[in-house]
């Protein structure tokens, strides 16, 4: 069987709605069924399942797709493993292609590194429960009033004094120490091998699936360094892993927010307090990676770093980080001084929850600081505030946030709002690369070009055999823009089913892109309007819809444009739509 025959195959024997069921309460509602949406907070049900189309689509947050891509998303896995996942399900065989030497050395290696951090992991763990050279981290632990359970959450250890006890334990149980190296947990020197941690209270790192892949040690006592960490490995990447995510996923997706630390001992302070949904960064800046990771989980973050300089730094940082990716960004504030742990200690999980209840847009906390650092009280002072604002500004990717902010900052600093257009667009022509300019007219020739004819034309290919016998004699590439013609095309190359129009498993999968995936099990789900009309007529007015909505566009374009000053980011954008629609239209 090829690849897909084997997604077609799957998707036949198992049944979306009984899988979804695992991990959503469904109730039967006409021909779908419905429940609360795992992907995003709601109250009231917006998350549909359609089983005799195998697709699953919620109205709140539009996550929607096929029984792989909901395994993907609520598991946080690829396509090829939610695939292997379901096929184990289905009882379907996968086939693999056999392994190359070099892959099947590759896996050797990974399968011998993976049971190396394994072991090592169990060895601390035990010495710290079990030995009696752990007294003194068991004694630690107590005064740092970690109870044992929360211990045994987080598999917390215990590397002993001497240097030598992973070297033995590897060189017993057989284990190659080149390996182990490699993993970074011991190393190599002059009078031979030694243990990298020692003497330190060990914090495992662990993947998703809660695996270990690095380790953190803390010192017992006042001494430096405070951590030394296991560094990057072939199952170590930082860039897009973090701290606490096997035990905080669950939590993260039920309440779409994600709370940000900084240290090991902040994720255990909360973790302890009954606070479930947070991710700590181990000792490294947040990076682009740990964002998107972050993106498929949760639907917002909320930063809570130190009440000091460096936090503060660090969280303007991740807020920049954060806008760029279009993902919601708050900020828990902490008085001077204080990290969660000090506080939950000393204020308690009310006062810290009344904090996190007061979280508030990133953007605007950094306004205030900056602020209150730096009063807008002189002409200078002004241009300096817009010279710090206007980089970060630059990266809200949401329009509507980007309008309020922009009236805001002008609000704040005192200046026009004109003036404050001008500053901008002198800032983006230094700054910004001409390709990422382009780029960025995207969105608004997007939403000026989209209208719901292109959608009601997918309806009625969706719908109507006839329809698609006729849509598949027009041009498909004069017919569909660059967002929906992808899956027209997918409609018609995929195999006819009895009585429900085409594959619907083998048009989505056919398409490559998420999003693509959820606007069609949008459609899908949207279309009783389209039951039993005339659509040949549909079809017909579809077309003239969209020849004079062209025309439509270019006129309210050149009315915008009369209104807007020519230097501005709007007038450069409009312009341009307006051309690629003259563009088009000629072409007709
Ligand atoms: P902190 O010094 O705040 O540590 O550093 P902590 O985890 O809160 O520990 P306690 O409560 O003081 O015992 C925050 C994070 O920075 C990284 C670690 O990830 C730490 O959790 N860090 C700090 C290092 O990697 N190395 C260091 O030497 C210090
Ligand atoms: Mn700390």
């Amino acid at each position: 069987m090829n690849r897909n025959d084997t997604v077609r195959e799957v998707a036949e024997r198992l049944s979306i709605a009984e899988i979804i069921g695992e991990y959503v309460s469904l109730k039967r509602s006409g021909s779908n069924f419905l429940g609360l949406c795992p992907f995003h907070g709601e109250k009231t049900p917006s998350f549909n399942v359609n089983p005799a189309r195998e697709i699953f689509h919620c109205f709140g947050c539009g996550a929607g797709g096929d029984i792989f891509s909901f395994v993907m998303k609520i598991e946080g896995i690829s396509f090829p493993e939610a695939l292997r996942k379901l096929a184990a399900r289905a009882g379907v065989a996968i086939e693999d292609r056999p392994l190359t030497d070099a892959e099947k050395q590759l896996k050797t290696e990974r399968d011998q590194q993976r049971a190396i951090m394994l072991l090592t992991a169990q060895h601390y763990r035990e010495t710290l429960t079990r030995q009696p050279e752990g007294a003194v981290a068991r004694s630690y632990l107590q005064e740092r009033e970690v109870d044992p359970e929360t211990a045994a959450a987080y598999g917390l250890g215990y590397a002993p004094e001497r240097r030598d006890t992973l070297i033995q334990l590897l060189r017993a149980k057989g284990l190659p120490l080149e390996q182990a190296e490699q993993l970074g947990i011991i190393r190599r020197g002059d009078r031979g091998w030694y243990d990298l941690l020692h003497h330190r209270l060990i914090f495992p790192i662990r993947d998703k699936q809660g695996q270990p892949i690095g380790f953190a040690g803390r010192v017992l006592d006042n001494s430096l360094p405070k951590y030394i960490n296991s560094p990057e490995s072939p199952l170590y990447r930082k860039s897009s892993v973090l701290f606490g995510v096997d035990l905080a996923l669950r939590d993260i997706r039920q309440s779409g927010t994600a709370i940000i630390v900084e240290g090991y001992f902040d994720h255990l302070a909360l973790y302890r307090a009954g606070i479930r949904n947070a991710l700590a960064t181990c000792g490294t800046a947040l990076t682009d990676g740990h964002i998107s990771l972050l993106k498929k989980h949760a639907q917002r973050v909320c930063l809570l770093f130190d009440g000091d300089n460096a936090g503060r730094k660090a969280t303007v940082r991740a807020m920049e980080l954060c806008l760029e990716q279009a993902l919601p960004v708050y900020v828990i504030n902490l008085p001077q001084g204080e990290d969660p742990d000090s506080l939950l200690q000393k204020h308690g999980v009310e006062a810290f929850n009344q904090r996190v209840a007061a979280a508030k847009p990133a953007f605007e906390q950094f306004l205030h600081w900056l602020l209150a650092k730096t009063p807008a009280d002189s002409i200078d002072q002004r241009v300096r505030l817009m010279d710090e604002i206007i980089p970060r500004f630059q990266r809200i990717k949401d329009p509507v946030e980007r309008d309020l902010y922009q009236k805001e900052i002008c609000r704040l600093l005192g200046v026009d709002l004109q003036a404050f257009r001008r500053r901008l667009a002198g800032q983006r022509d230094q700054q910004q690369p001409v390709a990422q300019r382009q780029t960025a007219t995207k969105p608004v020739t997007q939403t000026i070009a989209r209208d719901s004819t292109q959608e009601t034309m997918l309806g009625l290919l969706a719908a109507y055999p006839e329809a698609r016998l006729e849509i598949r004699t027009l041009d498909l590439q004069q017919l569909f823009d660059q967002q929906h013609l992808p899956l027209a095309q997918a409609i018609l190359a995929a195999g006819e089913g009895e009585h429900d129009g085409p594959l619907w498993p083998e048009v989505l999968a056919r398409l490559e892109q998420e999003q693509q995936k959820e606007l069609v099990a949008r459609l899908l789900i949207q279309d009783q309007h389209l039951a039993g009309i005339d659509w040949r007529a549909a079809l017909r007015q579809c077309l003239k819809r969209q020849k004079q909505g062209e025309t439509r566009g270019l006129k309210q374009i050149a009315l915008r444009l009369a209104t807007l000053p020519e230097d501005s980011e709007e007038y450069q954008e409009l312009l341009k739509t307006a051309d690629q629609l003259r563009n088009q239209k000629s072409a007709l």
